[in-house]
């Protein structure tokens, strides 16, 4: 069983009457991963949480100060700057960074403005030679040395050698590409905590991204992103996954400060459901969860659990992917359970052996009130096989609805019409609380608690 922190308040740890998800991982016929057995448990107070820090200027304007200029944030795979001259832009805030592949093959990451008169250098992602400012044609090589400017005999103070562009950090992790505007901040390594090690059994530096959505949504970013930190919302906005979503039993982890985790397993029906057959569990599941193969021979054998069925089945879609057999060895939670990390600010990986999804949420621009949510499903692949290339984000149209998108498919773009319905109805909501105070649950939402502790000691000047 898991470690658990005690308390001398037993209220304050009290959860779910069901079945908790390390007695559920008791049930694997395969070895189950440390990282899963890991269980925190924290209690992080019962404090109320201010509005402001969705609703203010102010708010935002710290958050630029000392959140998007001071951390680490992933930008791209590796993969699609993979070749000399590749480029991606990544805007964050009023900020803009240029990550870049030299002609050494290294990673250089730059701050995206013409040191002559400020014009933003490189405006989209592409593949370039070098990069040439269009406002007066003032050149930079791919490795940051100052090239040239169109009558340079009126540029004597200029010295070409100390004329480069300014580089931010830049660093990999899982076949991500992430960036830092402040180069006294922590390595990556460092920043990342647990989250390597317990990454090191999936493998994520061997995916690729079969599937990049992006849309703005109507809300300050942090209404967006706690959206996806929780599974205590699905019995209210999510009714049609309770058959095979063990929501209310839902464990989170916290690892200070950057790293938390939300394990909901899949396949058993909620708590909150009574008298679910296992048939109902598999059918529901089946019919529509991107995390597990599509159906066809979807009768649960007698004396087979839903769970074990799905387990089977997964293993038969998505072993190709794979080196082994996933049924020789993966758990049945690492081939169907929403196993949900984050990386402080922005950045939500889901973990395990079936395609997973990828969240990241940001302001949309400058804007404070509303966001660019971004949803990315990645896919892993075998050693040595050929990589199908990285699908480029799309930006969806404004009344564009997930279940329309033909990335997502209805199933799973229905569960994120849901999470959408809600956003601009917090941000509505919001302006009318009384006390101005928001209250939040000790258990299901603690990884909300951790965010926000983890904003004040970055805006306080503890991190
Ligand atoms: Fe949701």
């Amino acid at each position: 069983m898991g470690k658990k922190v005690s308390s001398s308040d037993p209220d304050r740890l009290a959860r779910s009457p069901g079945r908790s998800y390390q007695e559920l991982l008791n049930e694997e016929t395969n070895p189950v991963p440390d990282c899963l057995r890991e269980n925190t448990n924290p209690y992080l107070g019962s404090g109320n949480l201010s509005v402001d820090r969705y609703l203010s200027r102010e708010f935002h304007e710290k958050e630029v100060e000392h959140i998007w200029r001071r951390t680490w944030q992933a930008v791209c795979r590796e993969t699609e700057v993979a070749g000399p001259g590749d480029t991606h832009v990544y805007d964050i805030v009023r900020f803009s960074i240029i990550v870049c592949r030299t002609q050494e093959g290294s990673l250089r990451a730059y701050r995206n403005a013409c040191l002559h008169r400020g014009r933003q250098l490189v405006d989209q992602n592409g593949n370039y030679e070098k990069f040439s400012c269009p406002y007066h044609a003032f050149t930079w090589s791919l490795e940051g040395a100052f090239k040239g400017a169109p009558c340079k005999w009126d540029f004597p103070h200029i010295d070409p050698d100390r004329f480069g562009l300014p580089q931010v950090q830049v660093d990999t992790w899982g076949g991500w590409v992430f960036i830092n505007m402040d180069r006294e901040a922590p390595p990556l390594r460092d920043y990342l905590g647990v989250l390597p090690e317990h990454f090191k059994r999936w493998k994520p530096e061997n995916a690729y991204k079969m599937i990049h959505v992006e849309k703005v949504i109507p809300c300050n970013w942090k209404v967006g992103w706690e959206a996806f930190i929780e599974s205590y919302h699905a019995v209210a906005t999510h009714p049609q996954i309770l058959h095979y979503t063990a929501d209310a039993d839902s464990q989170y982890d916290v690892w200070p400060p950057h790293i938390s985790r939300t394990i909901t397993a899949l396949g058993v029906p909620s708590f909150h459901l009574d008298a679910i057959t296992d048939q109902q569990v598999a059918d529901a599941m089946l019919g529509v969860s991107a995390m597990v193969a599509r159906p066809d021979g979807t009768e649960v054998p007698s004396g087979m659990s839903a769970r074990e069925f799905i387990g089977v089945k997964n293993s038969a879609e998505f072993s190709k992917n794979h080196d082994r057999e996933l049924a020789s060895f993966a758990t049945n939670a690492e081939r169907m359970d929403s196993i949900l990390y984050s990386i402080f600010p922005n950045f939500a990986p889901w973990a395990g052996f079936h395609p997973n999804i990828t969240y990241r949420f940001r302001p949309n621009g400058d804007d404070h009130t509303t966001a660019l949510m971004e949803i990315m499903v990645l896919c892993q692949l075998p050693t040595g096989a050929e990589h199908p290339g990285d699908c480029p984000a799309r930006r969806m149209g404004e009344d564009e609805l997930f279940s329309e998108a033909p990335e997502l498919g209805p199933g799973l773009g229905t569960i994120f019409d849901q999470d959408l319905f809600n956003m601009p109805m917090i941000q509505k909501g919001m302006h009318n609380v009384e006390s101005r105070e928001l209250v939040l649950a000790n258990y299901h939402e603690v990884r909300i608690r951790h965010f926000h502790q983890t904003i004040d000691k970055y805006i306080n000047g503890e991190l």
